[in-house]
């Protein structure tokens, strides 16, 4: 995908986001969790934890409905609080739940706010922009130095996995070697260059499928190396990382074994500080 398909497909998922009105909706109907969930607590705590200001200044990016303010505004005290989202439906009712909180229609790919602040933070957004390495541009312009930037996405590190995206290609075999020859190669490319490879980024069943599902927008699978090289180029280092673990079928089954050979090779090739999981969460500081 070169650069005006990129274009062309940003807008329209911009036009997704903004029309498809039940999208909140459907997350909530569909997937039921309890906001915030253990995975966002973890990295509030992991924030709180690392946060140096008193009163702090705290903005999240692709909030949707501002589902995990209340959590993380629990965590500092004296907080403020701000949430950026393209979708107004989403943010209409964000405010709705909470009208003491600021919350506005914003591209968060281009959003330069006026003064940085102490943390930012993106659960589950990475994953559904087109043009990552600009919403990572906005995370560095909009954090202040010593301050904290915390993501949650979901990694494709592990080439043969397909995403819930591309569910409907599951069976399809030759579609399935082809995803993970590609995979496999930007995984190795992301250890040499300095850019987002945009081959990588795809058009989500989304935009060509009525039924709804989880992660249908998902466009951009990323890679936990190319995430924290793209973070580094912009004046971020790695404070604190976890993620949800590639778990075996069943305790002592051979993929156990499996698994901790991959890690041990993974710290060693690829990045020592990102453990090589199915969901990463990090917190970064700005330098
Ligand atoms: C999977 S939802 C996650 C929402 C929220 N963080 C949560 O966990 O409930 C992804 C969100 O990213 C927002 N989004 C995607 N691209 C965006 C962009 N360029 N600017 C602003 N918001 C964007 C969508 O509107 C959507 O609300």
């Amino acid at each position: 995908m070169n650069e005006e398909q990129r274009r062309r497909l940003q807008d329209r998922m911009t036009r997704y986001y903004r029309e498809t009105a039940v999208y909140h909706q459907n997350i909530d109907d569909t997937v039921g969790e309890v906001r915030p969930s253990d995975e966002e607590k973890g990295l509030f705590r992991a924030l709180a934890a690392r946060c140096m200001a008193e009163r702090p200044s705290v903005v999240e990016l692709g909030c949707g409905r501002g589902l995990t303010a209340r959590g993380i505004l629990s965590l500092l005290p004296g907080a403020t609080y701000e949430g950026y989202d393209a979708s107004p439906s989403a943010i209409a009712l964000a405010k709705k739940a909470a009208p003491d909180l600021r919350f506005e229609v914003a591209d968060i790919a281009a959003l330069r706010l006026a003064r940085p602040a102490d943390v930012v933070y993106a659960n589950y957004v990475l994953e559904h922009t087109v043009f990552p390495e600009h919403v990572l541009d906005a995370c560095a312009a909009n954090t202040k130095p010593g301050g904290l930037l915390g993501l949650i996405v979901p990694l494709g590190d592990l080439p043969w996995e397909i995403p819930p995206s591309k569910r409907d290609r599951r069976r399809d075999v030759p579609y399935r070697v082809a995803f993970a020859l590609s995979r496999t190669l930007h995984l190795l490319r992301t250890r040499y260059t300095s850019h987002v490879d945009p081959s990588i980024i795809d058009e989500p069943i989304a935009l060509r499928d009525d039924a709804w599902q989880p992660d249908d927008d998902l466009v951009y699978w990323s890679s936990g190396i190319e995430l924290v090289k793209l973070a580094r180029q912009r004046g971020f280092d790695v404070a604190w990382a976890t993620g949800r673990p590639l778990r075996a079928p069943r305790e002592g089954h051979a993929l156990d074994a499996a698994r901790d050979r991959l890690q041990r090779i993974w710290r060693v090739t690829a990045s020592p500080e990102v453990p090589l999981t199915t969901t990463l969460s990090v917190v970064f500081r700005k330098r």
